[in-house]
């Protein structure tokens, strides 16, 4: 069986991953080649970043592998927070920091519009490939629901009248910006596969 190194070592994106892919891909996480260093993410872009850690993990172990980051991009705000989602409210800020900056840095301002992205960049045969995948919606003025994690509670995409924190895993799994993008990736690999 054909493995892919995901580089990663979020054990729930790792679950997922290897569930959808069961046997047709053995997917490695970067503890299974005892990576424990920090991945360089100091690209200006979501896309870039993912390709920065796919072209590092590769350089380092020579195998197919991938990587992903995400964000999420509010309209009101050219963007941001963007690639910088992760630490918006400083370096070892909480998700609860970053929320509330969120919802002060939108206080009064009427344009709610907002997006996650996931950018997916796989190494496959020393070719480069991306996937994209968006998800619409818009900011909640205030925090809504306890399930999920990061903005999971400002969020609400667009269709539905619950952020992500109150419709729960099962639901925003099938309609996420990771989601999307990881299908577009399954979808691929099972072409070579044939
Ligand atoms: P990562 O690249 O997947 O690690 O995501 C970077 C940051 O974007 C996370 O630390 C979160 O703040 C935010 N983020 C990404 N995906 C989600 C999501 O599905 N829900 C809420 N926040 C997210």
């Amino acid at each position: 069986m054909k493995k892919l190194l995901f580089a990663t070592n979020n054990k729930h994106k790792l679950d997922e991953i290897q569930q959808i892919t069961a046997g047709k891909f053995e997917i490695l996480s970067l503890n299974d080649v005892n990576f424990m260093e920090e991945i360089p993410e100091t690209s200006p872009t979501i896309e870039e970043n993912a390709i920065q850690k796919a072209r590092f993990i590769h350089e380092r172990f020579l195998l197919d592998c991938f990587a992903d980051d995400s964000g999420l991009e509010v309209e009101a705000l050219n963007g941001a927070p963007g690639v910088y989602s992760a630490r918006y409210a400083g370096e070892q800020c909480s998700y609860q920091d970053n929320n509330s900056k969120l919802i002060g840095a939108l206080q009064n301002q009427a344009n709610r519009k907002a997006r996650f992205r996931t950018v997916i960049a796989l190494i496959i045969d020393n070719q480069l490939f991306t996937f994209e995948g968006v998800v619409e919606g818009k900011i909640e003025s205030q925090p809504h629901g306890v399930e999920g994690f990061g903005y999971d509670p400002l969020f609400v995409p667009d269709g539905f009248d619950q952020t992500f924190a109150q419709m729960g895993a099962a639901l925003k799994n099938t309609i996420s910006h990771r989601a999307l993008a990881t299908t577009k990736l399954i979808t691929f690999l099972s072409t070579l596969e044939d």
